[in-house]
């Protein structure tokens, strides 16, 4: 399998500054909770934590679509719960990828309808537009990219590679 590298260490640094910064300016004095989608997340929201200038409360929820497949299942199930309490809360969801929009989709109405967050933005480090399943737009991209399969911080095919540090495109299998 090949693996070619998309995004360097160094691009994803500054990407995710910028958008620290932005963040910063548009959500300060925000009561604001970073919400981090496990697992593959994870690298991105610790990163752009770092780089929010402001006071940001931590929490997760797992969802899953995928098991070991490429291809959504179509189906998104909760698998672990947030434990802070959201209701009336500014609530940022933050995703490594953004591809059917059916786990994003999800994860919003969730956090919004269920648990009565009172703003809720989206972030994501990755979006492949073209390949929505449910229409989705976030507040917050790093990069729009093709819909290749990629891997690397954070991301993952099987459980492999989530530990790269830089987003790689894999292909030729
Ligand atoms: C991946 C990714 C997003 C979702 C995006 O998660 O981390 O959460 O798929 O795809 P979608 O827009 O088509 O729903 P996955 O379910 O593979 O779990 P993981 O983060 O643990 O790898």
């Amino acid at each position: 399998m090949a693996q070619t590298t998309l995004f360097s260490k160094a691009d994803i640094d500054k990407r995710v500054a910028e958008m620290g910064a932005e963040i910063t300016r548009d959500l300060a004095g925000n009561d604001l909770i970073a919400l981090c989608v496990l697992k593959g997340a994870m690298f991105f929201c610790s990163d752009l934590m770092r780089n929010i200038g402001f006071d940001v409360a931590l929490d997760f929820i797992q969802v899953s679509s995928y098991g070991n497949q490429k291809t959504s299942s179509g189906v998104v199930t909760i698998l672990k719960e947030p434990q802070l309490d959201m209701r009336d809360r500014s609530v940022l969801i933050v995703e490594d990828i953004i591809d059917s929009g059916l786990s994003m989709n999800e994860v919003f109405r969730y956090i919004k309808l269920d648990k009565g967050a009172r703003e809720v933005r989206t972030a994501t480090f990755l979006d492949k537009p073209t390949a929505r399943r449910v229409p989705f737009k976030a507040d917050y991209v790093g990069f729009s990219i093709d819909p290749k399969f990629v891997i690397g911080y954070g991301l993952d095919y099987a459980e492999k590679y989530r530990n790269i540090p830089e987003i790689q495109v894999l292909s030729g299998e």
